[in-house]
């Protein structure tokens, strides 16, 4: 299969992109003389939430791989727009495989699977979702604090075990190490939103709560009312319980590891809801195995999936883990996607980067090809641009292949299995074009309140 360039895109390379560097994509090509652009789900199945947001602009197939060897060729030729999870990792390899690509949307915050600097290398604009799960998350990271020091996870499990508590003594011996939460100092690494979130929170339990986050101007500590740490030191010697809550970048992976963590306090707590490859597991085992770190709760791991029967973690004690679920509630779920497939949507009837609402590359995009800012009169009318959508709406209809409960217009390319002929399915689209100053159906529809 190969990429084909429509003669659209020729003409407007000609026109509006000549002399630019090679790392330029044209825009997404959309209107009544094009096959509506493909968006794939690269990690995931089920398009029910993208869909009625997206059908009637493109169209939707859905990948459920776990790497892109994985992905259709056809998704790898023609998808213009790739949705994804954190399940699925983005190299600068693996974006090189995508011949039309020209956003990525990562349903949900964190955007450490994407390689950023290559994305916008090869003209792709990369966004996240950054508000959906900061509660859950927040609540979540509390939620294992707590445990921390109430032991209610290893209490339930001793009664479970048979473990029965009638007397003081038994109540002592099962309770043994639940310690009071107010006057203990919580140190915060990364104040962003959910830094922010668990400080709030951390407070009304009583905690004095410290942070250190180099990256904030001078005063958020004031507006907060949190004590602010000058260096990442000072705070793992100042705090009884340390939350990691930053991004991993280039700069921070194994930041707790056998050294740092000989800075913390003698039977300080550890919890990690941010990403795993902050922490170096092999020497937190150890710390664990000879308690110089009294208890740790981890949602997050250096090797996702998580099991207890591997890895360095496998025989540590006082340890609580989840599989990477504090992002989760049904509604966090549904507000990501929604607001993902809204951010496709931006990209295919706007312009990108301009149009798009989080875009996380858009510094290195603008250097690496130098944008050239296109007035929408310099591109054609009939291009990427919101005043010539002439789509009838939901006229796509390529039957859900399998997926019960999905809409017209999602079609499962998956993992190499299916025949060109089965992939998405030419669908006619045709020419639908109102008289002027008359709006399609399509335009009408268009307006998504929920994304205002
Ligand atoms: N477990 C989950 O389900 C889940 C859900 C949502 C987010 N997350 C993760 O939580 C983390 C925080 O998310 P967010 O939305 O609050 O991000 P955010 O971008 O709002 O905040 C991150 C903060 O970390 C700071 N930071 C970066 N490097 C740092 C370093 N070396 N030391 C100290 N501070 C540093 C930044 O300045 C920023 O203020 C991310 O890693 C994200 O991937 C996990």
């Amino acid at each position: 299969m190969h990429f084909h360039v429509p003669l659209f895109a020729l003409t407007l390379f000609a026109q509006g992109f000549s002399g630019c560097p090679a790392g330029i994509r044209p825009p997404i090509l959309n209107g009544p003389m094009h096959p509506r652009p493909l968006v794939a789900l690269l990690d995931g199945r089920d398009c029910t939430v993208e869909m009625p947001i997206l059908k009637d602009v493109a169209t939707v197939a859905f990948c459920d791989a776990q790497s892109t060897q994985e992905i259709h060729e056809k998704v790898l030729n023609e998808a213009v727009a790739a949705l994804l999870y954190h399940t699925i990792t983005l190299s600068r390899d693996d974006l090189d495989k995508f011949k039309g690509l020209r956003v990525i949307v990562r349903i949900g915050s964190g955007f450490d699977n994407v390689d950023i600097k290559a994305a916008a290398e090869l003209g792709i604009a990369v966004c996240n979702v950054p508000a959906a799960s900061v509660e859950e998350t927040a609540d979540t990271t509390m939620c294992l604090i707590l445990n921390l020091y109430r032991r209610v996870t290893w209490m339930h499990q001793a009664l479970r075990e048979g473990t029965r508590a009638s007397s003081v003594e038994q109540i002592r011996e099962v309770a043994g190490g639940a310690a009071r939460v107010r006057g203990e100092t919580l140190g915060i690494i990364g104040l962003g939103r959910i830094g922010q979130a668990v400080a709030l929170r951390a407070k009304a339990f009583g905690f004095g709560v410290i942070f250190y986050d180099p990256y904030l101007p001078d005063g958020v500590e004031r507006s907060l009312g949190l004590q602010r740490m000058a260096t990442l030191q000072d705070l793992l010697i100042h705090s009884d319980c340390v939350s990691l809550h930053c991004s991993l970048n280039e700069h921070n992976h194994h930041l707790i590891n056998d050294f740092t963590i000989k800075q913390m306090r003698q039977g300080a707590f550890l919890v990690n809801t941010a990403r795993g490859g902050l922490v170096d597991e092999k020497a937190l085992a150890q710390a664990l195995k000879e308690g110089r770190i009294r208890g740790a709760a981890l949602d997050v791991h250096e090797m996702e999936p998580f099991s207890f029967s591997q890895g360095p973690l496998k025989d540590a004690p006082n340890l609580i883990c989840t599989p990477h679920t504090s992002w989760y509630s049904e509604q966090a779920s549904i507000e990501a996607r929604e607001e993902a497939a809204r951010e496709v949507r931006r990209a295919i009837t706007g312009r990108i980067p301009d149009s798009l609402k989080n875009c996380v590359n858009k510094e290195y995009l603008m250097a690496a090809s130098q944008w050239p800012s296109m007035e929408a009169t310099t591109v054609h009318s009939e291009l990427n641009g919101a005043a010539a959508y002439r789509f009838p709406a939901g006229l796509i209809g390529v039957a859900a292949g399998g997926l019960p409960g999905a809409g017209a217009g999602v079609e499962g390319i998956v993992a190499g299995s299916l025949p060109l002929a089965h992939g998405i399915a030419p669908v006619s689209h045709p020419p639908h074009t109102p008289s002027p100053g008359q709006p399609s159906k399509a335009e009408a529809d268009r307006d998504i309140p929920s994304d205002q």
